[in-house]
């Protein structure tokens, strides 16, 4: 393996790579009750009184929903190849079972036609969070029975559109659905109990097993895989007792993932800790969650930084922060895919989000974040770095298209690098999506 590391960054990566842009749909879409969409559980949290910083929704968004072909023609007009999004289960499916609701499934028809259309991969994802209500309503994912309806849907879609879709997500970051939803209450559907989001996680990860074999079963074309949120978790000093806190860490938040995807099984010294709050489980459960995948996605912002003493203070490190208060820390992000690779040899891994927070707006038709440019060109020099290291990295995608809902931050947070102005839904590209254009410009200089 040798060094890309003296040539120009866009050099460094090969000339088939995916480049793209993501969002999920209830971020953007707006729409809440159009055309028969069903309530999502996103939708009944964002009522519940202080669980949005800013007391908002998604019922309008970016309105994305009746602006497709705008939106169409503005990711096209960035120069990437590929653009990740999620259906909204309860748009197609009202109540998570029974009938289809033909209109929403019309809407992603022509979603992924315009995409192709425009030349670019439609990535879909089948869970970015948005359940429907009323399976919540019948205990969520914390009851097994969702596990089936989420086979059932992830079968519908592929029949509707499996063969014009480059790949496929099971979920994104179930350790998010699992922990912020189920154990701190900070995310849909707002319960705080361990065993229940320990079971959440059972769940999530034995559906996205049981529905990758079931769309084996009828052809799938796509390529099938799982999106994870992982961080490069380091000990906050070189003591016995942080490393030892970072390793327990590193075991609850990402090999509590990995290990059963990769090796069908949970860290022994996690299922130690959780004593009775460990998961229920049925046999074959875990054969099922280690069914081959044909591609890791990975979700990275941040390093983790664990102490077994007084918690570790961003603030204090004195590497830059982002508007969400997350340190900007490129080399986590080589690290954490060379542990990854080291441990289970990864299947052709995409960079799924990345990207980072900062306040601006627009000035005389102009948005300059410098900071959020240098967040991405350093983020996609790491990923060139693990490249060279031999890590199969199939492709970046930055987080977000566009500002949008920002879960319990409501809109007060702006990932986008394209401006939303929410009270004339104007779009104005950043002086980052700028600099993407102009760098995806030289990655294929024929495209
Ligand atoms: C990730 C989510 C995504 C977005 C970013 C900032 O955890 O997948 O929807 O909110 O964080």
């Amino acid at each position: 393996m040798s060094s890309t590391a003296h040539l120009p960054l866009h050099q460094r990566f090969p000339r088939d790579f995916t480049w793209g842009v993501a969002t999920s749909a209830f971020q953007i879409e707006g729409a809440a009750t159009a055309d028969g969409k069903g309530e999502s559980i996103w939708d009944r949290f964002c009522r519940q009184p202080g669980a949005i910083a800013d007391g908002s929704n998604g019922d309008i968004a970016c309105d994305h929903y009746h602006r497709l072909e705008g939106d169409l023609d503005l990711i096209a007009s960035l120069g990437v190849n590929a653009y990740r999004f999620s259906v909204s289960w309860p748009r197609v499916q009202a109540l998570g079972s029974g009938a289809w609701n033909e209109a929403g499934l019309a809407f992603y028809d022509r979603l992924v036609d315009g995409l192709l259309q425009r030349g670019l991969q439609p990535h879909l994802t089948l869970n970015h969070w948005d359940l429907p209500q009323a399976l919540q309503d019948q205990g969520g994912w914390a009851h097994r029975d969702t596990v089936h309806r989420f086979v059932d849907y992830a079968l519908q879609m592929q029949r509707r559109l499996g063969d014009r879709l480059q790949t496929m997500t099971t979920h994104n970051e179930p350790w998010v659905v699992a922990v912020l939803g189920h154990e701190q209450g900070i995310f849909a559907p707002g319960l705080k109990r361990r065993a229940t989001a320990v079971q959440v996680s059972h769940h999530l990860l034995l559906s996205h097993g049981l529905a990758l074999q079931a769309l084996r079963a009828e052809g799938a074309k796509a390529a099938l895989g799982i999106v994870l949120n992982l961080a490069h978790i380091e000990p906050a000093t070189a003591s016995a007792a942080d490393r030892r806190a970072a390793q327990a860490d590193d075991a609850r938040n990402r090999r509590w993932y990995t290990d059963p995807l990769f090796k069908g099984q949970y860290p022994e010294e996690v299922l130690a800790e959780l004593g009775a709050d460990a998961p229920a489980m049925q046999p074959g459960d875990l054969a099922a969650i280690a069914t081959p995948i044909d591609f890791l996605g990975v979700n990275y912002y941040t390093r983790g930084v664990s102490s077994a003493g007084v918690p570790f203070d961003p603030a204090q490190s004195g590497l830059p922060l982002t508007d969400m208060g997350w340190e900007v820390y490129p080399r986590g992000l080589t690290e954490l895919l060379i542990t990854l690779h080291r441990e289970y040899r990864l299947p052709p891994t995409y960079i799924t989000e990345n990207g980072a927070a900062f306040a601006d707006a627009p000035v005389d038709g102009r948005v300059h974040d410098a900071e959020r440019t240098e967040y991405i060109r350093s983020h996609i020099a790491a990923v060139a770095d693990a490249l060279d290291l031999g890590v199969p990295m199939a492709g970046y995608m930055v987080w977000s298209l566009m500002d949008n809902f920002e879960w319990s931050s409501g809109y007060a947070k702006r990932f986008g690098i394209v401006h939303v102005d929410y009270a004339t839904q104007r779009r104005t590209p950043k002086d980052s999506a700028r600099w993407y254009r102009e760098f995806l410009g030289r990655c294929r200089p024929s495209a």
